[in-house]
Protein backbone atom coordinates (compact mmCIF):
# COMPACT_ATOMS: atom_id res chain seq x y z
CA UNK A 1 0.00 0.00 0.00
CA UNK A 2 2.18 2.47 -1.32
CA UNK A 3 -0.25 5.53 0.34
CA UNK A 4 -0.96 4.07 3.91
CA UNK A 5 -2.22 7.01 5.60
CA UNK A 6 -2.37 10.03 2.81
CA UNK A 7 -5.04 11.51 2.30
CA UNK A 8 -6.02 13.08 -1.19
CA UNK A 9 -8.60 15.53 -3.00
CA UNK A 10 -9.54 14.68 -6.15
CA UNK A 11 -11.56 17.30 -8.13
CA UNK A 12 -13.30 16.22 -10.75
CA UNK A 13 -13.45 13.06 -8.82
CA UNK A 14 -16.66 11.48 -10.29
CA UNK A 15 -15.94 10.33 -13.55
CA UNK A 16 -13.46 9.15 -16.12
CA UNK A 17 -9.72 10.20 -15.45
CA UNK A 18 -10.77 11.58 -12.03
CA UNK A 19 -12.25 8.85 -10.90
CA UNK A 20 -9.91 6.20 -12.04
CA UNK A 21 -7.60 8.54 -10.01
CA UNK A 22 -9.48 8.29 -6.89
CA UNK A 23 -10.08 4.12 -7.19
CA UNK A 24 -6.19 3.72 -7.66
CA UNK A 25 -5.42 6.08 -5.07
CA UNK A 26 -7.86 4.19 -2.06
CA UNK A 27 -6.60 1.11 -3.54
CA UNK A 28 -2.88 2.23 -2.71
CA UNK A 29 -4.22 3.18 0.50
CA UNK A 30 -5.23 6.95 0.66
CA UNK A 31 -8.27 8.14 2.00
CA UNK A 32 -9.86 9.72 -0.56
CA UNK A 33 -12.37 13.51 -0.94
CA UNK A 34 -13.83 13.62 -4.23
CA UNK A 35 -14.93 16.81 -4.81
CA UNK A 36 -17.47 17.45 -8.25
CA UNK A 37 -20.54 18.86 -9.17
CA UNK A 38 -21.80 15.34 -10.02
CA UNK A 39 -22.92 13.37 -6.75
CA UNK A 40 -24.54 10.80 -7.84
CA UNK A 41 -21.30 9.28 -10.10
CA UNK A 42 -19.37 10.17 -6.89
CA UNK A 43 -21.46 7.74 -4.60
CA UNK A 44 -20.81 4.76 -7.41
CA UNK A 45 -17.44 5.61 -7.52
CA UNK A 46 -17.36 5.49 -2.85
CA UNK A 47 -19.54 2.61 -3.15
CA UNK A 48 -17.03 0.99 -5.35
CA UNK A 49 -14.06 2.42 -3.19
CA UNK A 50 -15.70 1.20 0.04
CA UNK A 51 -16.44 -2.46 -1.21
CA UNK A 52 -12.84 -2.58 -1.90
CA UNK A 53 -11.93 -1.47 2.07
CA UNK A 54 -11.01 2.01 1.00
CA UNK A 55 -12.49 5.56 2.64
CA UNK A 56 -13.50 8.20 0.99
CA UNK A 57 -16.39 11.23 1.10
CA UNK A 58 -18.34 13.49 -1.45
CA UNK A 59 -18.38 16.94 -1.17
CA UNK A 60 -20.51 18.95 -3.44
CA UNK A 61 -18.00 21.70 -5.40
CA UNK A 62 -17.91 23.88 -8.69
CA UNK A 63 -13.93 23.30 -9.36
CA UNK A 64 -14.56 26.75 -11.41
CA UNK A 65 -15.74 28.77 -7.69
CA UNK A 66 -12.33 29.84 -6.04
CA UNK A 67 -14.45 30.12 -2.90
CA UNK A 68 -16.16 26.26 -3.41
CA UNK A 69 -12.91 24.83 -4.05
CA UNK A 70 -11.18 26.49 -0.94
CA UNK A 71 -14.33 24.80 1.20
CA UNK A 72 -13.47 21.86 -0.41
CA UNK A 73 -9.68 21.52 0.83
CA UNK A 74 -11.30 23.31 4.21
CA UNK A 75 -13.88 20.02 4.01
CA UNK A 76 -11.08 17.55 3.82
CA UNK A 77 -8.90 18.86 6.59
CA UNK A 78 -11.60 18.79 9.09
CA UNK A 79 -12.92 15.25 8.15
CA UNK A 80 -9.37 13.84 7.58
CA UNK A 81 -7.02 16.59 9.09
CA UNK A 82 -4.53 17.27 6.53
CA UNK A 83 -4.37 16.74 2.70
CA UNK A 84 -1.36 14.78 1.21
CA UNK A 85 -2.53 15.04 -2.80
CA UNK A 86 -4.15 16.66 -5.05
CA UNK A 87 -6.06 15.78 -8.49
CA UNK A 88 -7.33 18.57 -10.65
CA UNK A 89 -9.17 17.01 -12.66
CA UNK A 90 -12.70 18.62 -13.56
CA UNK A 91 -13.56 18.30 -17.13
CA UNK A 92 -16.49 19.15 -18.73
CA UNK A 93 -17.73 20.08 -22.61
CA UNK A 94 -17.54 23.87 -23.91
CA UNK A 95 -19.26 25.80 -27.01
CA UNK A 96 -16.12 26.50 -29.86
CA UNK A 97 -17.96 30.37 -29.39
CA UNK A 98 -16.35 33.61 -27.69
CA UNK A 99 -18.55 32.58 -24.48
CA UNK A 100 -16.69 28.81 -24.55
CA UNK A 101 -13.96 30.21 -24.55
CA UNK A 102 -14.09 31.82 -21.52
CA UNK A 103 -15.42 28.50 -20.09
CA UNK A 104 -12.70 26.68 -21.19
CA UNK A 105 -10.84 29.00 -19.26
CA UNK A 106 -12.38 29.06 -16.12
CA UNK A 107 -12.77 24.99 -16.09
CA UNK A 108 -9.38 23.86 -17.00
CA UNK A 109 -7.01 26.61 -16.55
CA UNK A 110 -8.58 28.82 -13.31
CA UNK A 111 -10.41 25.86 -11.61
CA UNK A 112 -6.40 24.08 -10.97
CA UNK A 113 -5.07 27.08 -10.20
CA UNK A 114 -7.54 27.49 -7.31
CA UNK A 115 -7.06 23.96 -6.39
CA UNK A 116 -2.86 24.45 -6.18
CA UNK A 117 -3.44 28.03 -4.57
CA UNK A 118 -5.65 26.30 -1.77
CA UNK A 119 -4.06 23.25 -1.14
CA UNK A 120 -0.35 24.11 -0.89
CA UNK A 121 -0.44 25.99 2.49
CA UNK A 122 -2.43 22.95 3.96
CA UNK A 123 0.13 20.67 2.18
CA UNK A 124 3.00 22.99 3.77
CA UNK A 125 1.41 22.31 7.16
CA UNK A 126 2.22 18.66 7.16
CA UNK A 127 5.51 19.04 5.59
CA UNK A 128 5.19 18.27 1.76
CA UNK A 129 2.26 16.94 -0.56
CA UNK A 130 1.71 16.21 -4.15
CA UNK A 131 -0.27 17.80 -6.43
CA UNK A 132 -1.29 16.55 -10.01
CA UNK A 133 -2.56 18.11 -12.73
CA UNK A 134 -4.91 16.38 -15.61
CA UNK A 135 -3.38 18.96 -18.10
CA UNK A 136 -3.55 17.22 -22.01
CA UNK A 137 -1.80 16.71 -25.20
CA UNK A 138 -3.17 20.23 -25.97
CA UNK A 139 -0.78 21.10 -23.25
CA UNK A 140 2.09 20.70 -25.59
CA UNK A 141 1.18 21.01 -29.07
CA UNK A 142 -1.64 22.74 -30.54
CA UNK A 143 -4.70 21.26 -30.91
CA UNK A 144 -7.14 21.12 -33.95
CA UNK A 145 -9.16 23.84 -33.60
CA UNK A 146 -9.94 25.90 -36.24
CA UNK A 147 -10.95 29.43 -35.27
CA UNK A 148 -9.82 31.79 -32.42
CA UNK A 149 -12.81 31.08 -30.00
CA UNK A 150 -11.60 26.98 -30.28
CA UNK A 151 -8.30 28.26 -28.31
CA UNK A 152 -9.48 28.30 -24.61
CA UNK A 153 -8.58 24.41 -24.65
CA UNK A 154 -5.27 24.42 -25.95
CA UNK A 155 -4.33 27.63 -24.35
CA UNK A 156 -5.55 27.00 -20.80
CA UNK A 157 -3.55 23.42 -20.98
CA UNK A 158 -0.71 25.08 -21.87
CA UNK A 159 -1.52 27.57 -19.26
CA UNK A 160 -1.71 24.54 -16.80
CA UNK A 161 1.47 23.35 -17.84
CA UNK A 162 2.88 26.77 -16.47
CA UNK A 163 1.25 26.57 -13.22
CA UNK A 164 2.76 23.29 -13.02
CA UNK A 165 6.29 23.64 -13.61
CA UNK A 166 6.46 27.33 -11.79
CA UNK A 167 4.66 25.82 -8.39
CA UNK A 168 7.20 23.21 -8.97
CA UNK A 169 10.33 25.27 -8.66
CA UNK A 170 8.37 27.50 -6.01
CA UNK A 171 7.74 24.57 -3.24
CA UNK A 172 10.47 21.88 -3.97
CA UNK A 173 12.27 23.24 -0.96
CA UNK A 174 8.77 22.33 0.98
CA UNK A 175 8.61 18.85 -0.43
CA UNK A 176 5.73 19.88 -2.29
CA UNK A 177 5.81 18.45 -5.72
CA UNK A 178 3.90 19.52 -8.60
CA UNK A 179 3.30 17.32 -11.66
CA UNK A 180 1.06 16.94 -14.92
CA UNK A 181 -0.31 14.24 -16.38
CA UNK A 182 -1.00 14.71 -20.54
CA UNK A 183 -3.29 12.05 -21.35
CA UNK A 184 -4.02 10.75 -24.89
CA UNK A 185 -7.25 9.90 -26.48
CA UNK A 186 -8.75 7.96 -23.16
CA UNK A 187 -12.49 6.23 -23.25
CA UNK A 188 -14.64 8.54 -20.78
CA UNK A 189 -17.79 10.68 -20.48
CA UNK A 190 -15.98 13.49 -22.51
CA UNK A 191 -14.81 11.46 -25.56
CA UNK A 192 -17.83 9.16 -25.55
CA UNK A 193 -19.39 10.63 -28.85
CA UNK A 194 -15.83 9.61 -30.30
CA UNK A 195 -15.53 6.22 -29.20
CA UNK A 196 -19.21 5.39 -29.47
CA UNK A 197 -19.17 6.29 -33.00
CA UNK A 198 -20.50 3.19 -35.75
CA UNK A 199 -16.56 1.64 -35.72
CA UNK A 200 -16.40 2.30 -31.55
CA UNK A 201 -13.50 5.68 -32.64
CA UNK A 202 -11.67 3.02 -34.34
CA UNK A 203 -10.74 4.76 -37.86
CA UNK A 204 -10.11 7.89 -35.66
CA UNK A 205 -7.39 5.92 -33.57
CA UNK A 206 -5.99 3.55 -36.26
CA UNK A 207 -6.55 5.64 -39.33
CA UNK A 208 -6.93 9.56 -39.13
CA UNK A 209 -4.90 9.93 -35.45
CA UNK A 210 -2.54 6.96 -36.20
CA UNK A 211 -1.86 6.51 -32.21
CA UNK A 212 0.77 3.47 -33.02
CA UNK A 213 -0.50 1.11 -29.47
CA UNK A 214 -3.77 1.20 -32.27
CA UNK A 215 -6.37 1.62 -29.36
CA UNK A 216 -8.05 3.89 -27.04
CA UNK A 217 -6.96 4.39 -23.56
CA UNK A 218 -8.80 3.23 -20.50
CA UNK A 219 -9.30 5.89 -17.85
CA UNK A 220 -7.14 3.06 -15.16
CA UNK A 221 -4.34 3.76 -16.97
CA UNK A 222 -4.25 7.11 -16.06
CA UNK A 223 -5.20 6.50 -12.12
CA UNK A 224 -2.39 4.01 -11.73
CA UNK A 225 -0.25 7.03 -13.45
CA UNK A 226 -1.73 9.54 -10.92
CA UNK A 227 -1.00 7.05 -7.85
CA UNK A 228 1.96 6.66 -8.91
CA UNK A 229 3.29 10.24 -8.89
CA UNK A 230 1.48 10.87 -5.65
CA UNK A 231 3.09 8.35 -4.20
CA UNK A 232 6.86 7.74 -3.01
CA UNK A 233 8.12 5.95 -6.02
CA UNK A 234 7.98 9.47 -7.42
CA UNK A 235 9.96 11.19 -4.89
CA UNK A 236 12.21 13.28 -6.93
CA UNK A 237 10.02 14.00 -9.82
CA UNK A 238 8.25 17.26 -9.78
CA UNK A 239 7.38 19.82 -12.53
CA UNK A 240 7.21 16.84 -15.31
CA UNK A 241 4.34 16.57 -17.85
CA UNK A 242 3.72 13.25 -18.11
CA UNK A 243 2.38 12.18 -22.22
CA UNK A 244 0.38 8.44 -21.80
CA UNK A 245 -0.97 8.39 -25.07
CA UNK A 246 -0.08 4.95 -26.71
CA UNK A 247 3.09 6.58 -28.55
CA UNK A 248 0.95 9.37 -30.53
CA UNK A 249 3.96 12.31 -29.36
CA UNK A 250 6.33 9.83 -30.18
CA UNK A 251 5.69 9.71 -34.33
N1 LIG B 1 -10.64 11.69 -21.82
C1 LIG B 1 -9.61 12.10 -22.53
O1 LIG B 1 -9.30 11.55 -23.60
C2 LIG B 1 -8.80 13.27 -22.06
C3 LIG B 1 -7.66 13.60 -22.79
C4 LIG B 1 -6.88 14.66 -22.35
C5 LIG B 1 -7.22 15.38 -21.22
N2 LIG B 1 -8.35 15.03 -20.54
C6 LIG B 1 -8.67 15.84 -19.36
O2 LIG B 1 -9.01 15.01 -18.27
C7 LIG B 1 -9.81 15.75 -17.35
C8 LIG B 1 -10.99 14.89 -16.94
O3 LIG B 1 -11.80 14.61 -18.07
P1 LIG B 1 -12.49 13.19 -18.29
O4 LIG B 1 -12.11 12.74 -19.64
O5 LIG B 1 -12.23 12.32 -17.13
O6 LIG B 1 -14.01 13.63 -18.36
P2 LIG B 1 -15.30 13.16 -17.51
O7 LIG B 1 -16.42 13.93 -18.09
O8 LIG B 1 -15.39 11.68 -17.47
O9 LIG B 1 -14.99 13.67 -16.02
C9 LIG B 1 -14.98 15.03 -15.69
C10 LIG B 1 -15.47 15.21 -14.28
O10 LIG B 1 -15.47 16.62 -13.98
C11 LIG B 1 -16.70 16.93 -13.32
N3 LIG B 1 -17.02 18.34 -13.48
C12 LIG B 1 -17.55 18.97 -14.56
N4 LIG B 1 -17.75 20.27 -14.28
C13 LIG B 1 -17.35 20.46 -13.00
C14 LIG B 1 -17.31 21.58 -12.15
N5 LIG B 1 -17.71 22.80 -12.56
N6 LIG B 1 -16.86 21.42 -10.89
C15 LIG B 1 -16.45 20.19 -10.45
N7 LIG B 1 -16.46 19.10 -11.22
C16 LIG B 1 -16.90 19.23 -12.49
C17 LIG B 1 -17.72 16.01 -13.95
O11 LIG B 1 -18.88 15.91 -13.15
C18 LIG B 1 -16.92 14.72 -14.05
O12 LIG B 1 -17.01 13.98 -12.85
C19 LIG B 1 -10.19 17.05 -18.06
O13 LIG B 1 -9.38 18.09 -17.59
C20 LIG B 1 -9.86 16.76 -19.52
O14 LIG B 1 -9.50 17.91 -20.24
C21 LIG B 1 -9.15 14.01 -20.92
Amino acid sequence: MKLQDKVALIIGGSSGLGRASAESCAAEGARVVIADINERGAEEALAGIRAAGGTGIFVHTDATDDDAVKAAVDATVREYGKIDILVNSAGGRHANDAAGWHRAIDMYLKAPYYGCRHAIPEMEKTGGGSIINIASLSGVTGSMAKTPEGTGYPAAKHGVIGITKTLAIANGKKNIRVNAICPGYIKTELTRSLFEAADGGEQLINETLKVPMNRWGEAHEIGTVAAFLASDDASFITGQSIIVDGGFMAR
